[in-house]
């Protein structure tokens, strides 16, 4: 799912309040009950109600309607609450394009606060923006079903809005680690904000070292990349996912690290795991991409003198002290979860029995995923909408990543079949069904056929349309 860049402009202050509503509704709800969200923004019931359903078309909010009628943020509607107090900050001025999709996080190129000076000035010639900077929005949950049912303990009574909680916690724990480094001249990114679940930050005009076929002088690069690893260990810390695609490299091969949530305190129990994984990251890339050899690790506690302990500073530092008090329980368990995430997975695509871990995800993410993560949808079904059509609209609105594959007519062969086991879809299908978007999502990614396309093409046009009548009544709010 993307952000439609134009749409910040068009909520007005009201759309904000109800935002802002369900926001703080959430913290006691898991979907926030309409009254709740009409006392707490301070609105008619009628104004709110046409607000609402704007939210919800443009998928800010999600709906909930089995014992009462409750709202709750979606991550998307959290997206918009940050991206206006950046503005209001001015440290953002415009949306821009979405440049990266991590495991949980999506990266957008956008325009920063330009200086009154320069206000009139013209981008440089083939930039999109005069200051283009990196919005990196944190996306906690988004993982695979089979990482979510390996990482259960962790998730347990995870709630939707528990997640938005710990993407701020994570994103918040990278904006501290990205200050407190690039303040000791480490070559990071600019951090310019940070706000809820996102970080604005410079951009950097460089490739993930990944994409790096040649180097004109590779000892010099990995020397440099080692000597970072090293000075993080005398700071008292250890980066946790130093590869290749978390180091980006400009035309001159100078350096700059980039994402932070899983950084870890020298201190931690497993530090030294943590650090001999990240030079072996290193080392590995090197030998296999430039030939170079390499003998042993240094040892953290033996061959480091530490100098500084970076990591307690950033914990008593005032900036997180403001958000998190003396509560730092998630603030250190975060890292934990970015840590093992990877190990899981790759521990998980060696699994011989795929199939049954996926089918019995399936029946424990209906139990035990939170909602958010899961974005199970409740869609009213309309008499002229079959099933069939509402599960297309699903994949319609989830085919961002359209990976063309010629499995797409099994799948449409094996998706009723898969349908009938879901007793749930079965149960409601009366007047409401529950689709599990996100399996949709991964068929979907999986198996997706040209003639799908020319389907969704059709549909698309049509939704064109809608999407048009919206922004019109968008329009009739527009302040300003
Ligand atoms: N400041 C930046 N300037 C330019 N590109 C950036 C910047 N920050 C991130 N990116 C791009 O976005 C990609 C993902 O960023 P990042 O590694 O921080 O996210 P992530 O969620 O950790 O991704 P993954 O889980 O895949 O490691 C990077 O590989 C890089 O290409
Ligand atoms: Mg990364």
């Amino acid at each position: 799912m993307k952000l439609d860049p134009d749409l910040i402009h068009y909520l007005t202050k009201e759309h904000f309040r109800v935002l802002t509503a369900i926001e703080m509704g959430m913290k006691n709800h898991e979907y926030v009950p309409v009254p709740l969200i009409e006392s707490l923004a301070a609105l008619k019931r009628s104004n709110t109600y046409k607000i609402i359903q704007l939210l919800l078309k443009h998928k800010l909010v999600m709906h909930y309607n089995k014992s009462y009628d409750g709202y709750a943020l979606t991550y998307m509607g959290y997206d918009y609450l940050a991206l206006k107090a950046f503005m209001k900050r001015g440290t953002l001025t415009r949306v821009g394009i979405k440049i990266g999709v991590g495991k949980e996080s999506d990266i957008y190129l956008c325009e920063g606060g330009v200086k009154e000076e320069d206000k009139d000035e013209e981008p440089v010639k083939g930039e999109r923006f005069k200051n283009p900077v990196v919005v990196k929005f944190a996306r906690l949950g988004r993982t695979s079903f089979r990482t979510v049912k390996n990482n259960r303990d962790y998730l347990k009574g995870r709630s939707a809005q528990s997640w938005l909680y710990l993407s701020r916690i994570a994103s918040l724990k990278e904006f501290a680690f990205m200050k407190a480094l690039y303040n000791k001249n480490f070559p990071t990114p600019v951090p310019i904000d940070s706000n809820r679940h996102g970080i604005v930050m410079s951009f950097i005009d460089a490739y993930p070292m990944s994409q790096i076929k040649e180097l004109e002088n590779p000892k010099k690069v990995y020397a440099e990349l080692l000597e970072q690893v090293i000075r993080l260990a005398e700071y008292g810390l250890v980066h946790g996912d130093f590869n290749e695609f978390n180091l980006l490299l400009d035309e001159d091969e100078k350096i700059t690290i980039i994402d932070f949530p899983q950084m870890t305190s020298t201190n931690h129990p497993q530090a030294q795991f943590y650090f001999e994984r990240d030079v072996k990251c290193l080392q590995d890339f090197f030998m296999k991409r430039f030939g170079l050899k390499f003998e042993g690790i240094p040892i953290l506690e033996q061959d480091i003198e530490k100098k500084e302990d970076l990591d307690k500073e950033i914990k008593a530092s005032g900036f997180v002290k403001e958000e998190l008090g003396d509560d730092l329980k998630e603030f250190d368990q975060i890292h934990e979860h970015f840590l093992n995430k990877e190990e899981v997975e790759d521990e998980e695509s060696e699994s011989d029995d795929e199939e049954d871990i996926e089918e019995e995800s399936k029946q424990e993410d209906e139990e035990k995923v939170p909602k958010l993560i899961n974005n199970n949808t409740t869609v009213d079904v309309n008499e002229e909408e079959t099933k069939e059509e509402i599960i297309n609209k699903e994949l319609e609105s989830s085919s961002d990543n359209d990976n063309e594959s010629e499995e797409n007519q099994e799948y449409k062969k094996s998706r009723p079949k898969k349908e009938k086991k879901d007793k749930t879809v079965e149960k409601k299908k009366k007047e409401k069904l529950v689709i599990n978007e996100d399996y949709v999502k991964e068929k979907a990614k999986k198996q997706f056929s040209s003639n799908f396309k020319k389907e969704r093409s059709k549909r698309n046009k049509n939704k064109d349309k809608k999407v048009m009548k919206a922004n019109e009544n968008i329009k009739d709010y527009f302040v300003e």
